[in-house]
């Protein structure tokens, strides 16, 4: 099992919401955490909150600037020795459909939600590497990258990140970097209140729901950081926060298989196609399920 105590942990966007959580549970398993987001006021608080359980930093940082990421790094490595775990979690909601939003707007989610988190990855990746520690990178999706839930545009940066996350574990799977990648479903954070997007903002909740209505039905930031404080200590890959989201996935990984073509498989073909794209991870996964139910 991970042991967190004397490590740093760098968390994006954690000075709210999901990221906060996050780093709340890292702190109190005894890292060290150092936080980024792009409200000075906020940050501040923050870092205040979790200083009084453990040691806390609190940088500002946009994830879409890479010379700052890359200041940021500096400046870890210099005070703290580097960064053991990394999560980029940073991260706004966005709900237009793919019609209603402007190449703009696209290029303003995409931006934060999937190329902040290759930022995250391409900055950090290589020093973590190269200190040969074991260490951990998390990055935060959605279930709406696996449901194609309302909003189009949201929807595909986060299935973006699953699919970089996917990739990545099995890139990384004989290195000492583990990687998890969460798919939180609706939780009680001030996602309806993040920057703005360019030009007129979209309805900031789905379906017409209030912001209370869906509070009142949302999981609790602190419950999401929880649960992927486990992911990190047992080396777990997906991080599904939501145990009502089983009856919704099973109906998408059955839509898929049943559209798979009902004939025999040509082996030559069948053999070429699992060679390159067999997934060893998703194997480690159920292997490691299996391992825990008995
Ligand atoms: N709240 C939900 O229901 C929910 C569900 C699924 C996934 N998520 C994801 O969780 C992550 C955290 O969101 P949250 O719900 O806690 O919202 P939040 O608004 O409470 O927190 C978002 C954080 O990201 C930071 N941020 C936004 N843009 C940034 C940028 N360009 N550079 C640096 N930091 C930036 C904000 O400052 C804030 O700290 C996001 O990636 C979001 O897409 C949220």
């Amino acid at each position: 099992m991970y042991d967190l105590r004397g490590k740093t942990a760098f968390v994006t966007g954690g000075d709210s919401g999901i990221g906060f959580g996050i780093a709340q549970a890292l702190g109190e398993a005894g890292a060290t955490v150092v936080i980024c987001g792009l409200v000075e006021e906020t940050l501040r608080e923050a870092e205040e909150r979790l200083a009084r359980t453990g040691e806390a930093r609190a940088v500002t940082l946009d994830v879409r600037d890479r010379g700052a990421f890359a200041d940021v790094a500096d400046l870890l490595d210099r005070d703290f020795g580097g960064v053991d775990v990394l999560v980029n979690n940073a991260g706004v909601g966005f709900l237009s459909s793919a019609a209603e939003a402007t190449f703009e707007q696209w290029d303003w989610v995409l931006d934060i939600n999937l190329t902040g988190v290759y930022n995250g990855v391409r900055t950090f990746l290589p020093r973590m590497l190269a200190s040969g520690r074991p260490g951990h990178i998390v990055s935060t999706a959605s279930i709406g990258g696996l449901l194609g839930a309302p909003g189009a545009v949201y929807s595909a940066a986060k299935a973006g990140v699953i699919g970089l996350m996917e990739s990545l574990a099995v890139e990384l799977r004989d290195t000492d970097v583990k990687v998890s990648v969460v798919v939180p479903g609706i939780t009680r954070t001030n996602i309806h209140h993040g920057p703005p997007p360019p030009g007129s903002a979209p309805a900031r909740t789905p379906g017409g729901a209030t912001e209370d209505a869906l509070h009142a039905a949302a999981m609790d930031p602190r419950e999401v950081g929880d649960r992927v404080l486990r992911a990190i200590l047992d080396n777990r890959f997906y991080v599904v926060t939501h145990p009502e989201h089983r009856e919704l996935l099973s109906r998408r990984f059955e839509a898929i298989l049943c559209s798979v073509p009902d004939e025999e498989p040509d082996p030559r073909r069948a053999t070429v196609e699992r060679s390159i794209l067999a997934n060893p991870v998703y194997d480690d996964v159920v292997a490691l399920a299996h391992r825990a139910r008995s």
